[in-house]
């Protein structure tokens, strides 16, 4: 199996980039924010707990996440591998995604971040929030409530991996083309 995370803040293109690197070495793609914004889509109990943290900026607890992912990856046994996009998100994530990936004698390969400049992901995401539908895309107040929740809870989780010799930085800047021949080239070297 190769399990790759997609690393990175806040609209920095994790899942515009996912879907393409699943396609081009056949690998699922998981995104636990798709996960949940499915459960509120369908107004689940699971959908309803989320959407109070969601709409905040901040992140659901990792007692939820975990089981929603854990259910995701058991529903899909057969995978030559998986894309995480948004996932692991906190240190105890990570240890979780470690442990459930030794069950089946598999590790994560490498985490990839996009890195990308404050102000080019605030761009992005209020422009897509003018469509998206997305409440945390409506309001910059959020948005940097992401952003600082990102730096927070979630840039540990890079340190954690490279620590082990797994870290991958990519310049997240420019068209979504060169993005994704840059990061062409860092998964088949993995
Ligand atoms: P999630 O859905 O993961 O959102 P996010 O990480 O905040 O980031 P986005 O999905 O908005 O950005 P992205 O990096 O995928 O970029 P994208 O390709 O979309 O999480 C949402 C919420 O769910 C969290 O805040 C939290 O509450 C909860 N959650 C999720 N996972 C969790 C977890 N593990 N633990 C706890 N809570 C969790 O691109 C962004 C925009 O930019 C798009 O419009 C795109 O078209 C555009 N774009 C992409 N690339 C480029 C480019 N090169 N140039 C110009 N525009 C570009
Ligand atoms: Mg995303």
């Amino acid at each position: 199996m190769t399990n790759i995370i997609l690393f990175g803040p806040p609209g920095s293109g994790k899942g515009t980039q996912a879907k393409f690197l699943a396609e081009r070495f056949g690998l699922l793609h998981v995104s636990t924010g798709d996960l949940f914004r499915y459960e509120m889509g369908n107004n689940t109990p699971l959908g309803q707990e989320a959407k109070s943290y969601i709409e905040k900026g901040e992140l659901v607890p990792d007692s939820v996440t975990i089981g929603m992912l854990k259910n995701k990856l058991d529903a899909n046994p057969d995978v030559k591998g998986v894309i995480f996009d948004g996932f692991p998100r906190t240190i105890a994530q990570a240890a979780a995604l470690d442990e459930l990936l030794a069950a089946s004698s598999a590790e994560v390969d490498g985490i990839i971040s996009l890195e990308v400049e404050e102000a080019e992901i605030v761009q992005r995401l209020l422009l897509r929030g003018k469509d998206s539908g997305r409440a945390d895309d409506q309001d910059e107040s959020i948005i940097r409530n992401r952003i600082s929740v990102y730096h927070k809870e979630t840039a540990p989780v890079f340190n954690f991996y490279d620590a082990k010799g797994k870290g991958h930085k990519i310049d997240g800047m420019g068209t979504i083309e060169d993005i994704a021949a840059r990061l062409n080239t860092t998964v088949s070297a993995l």
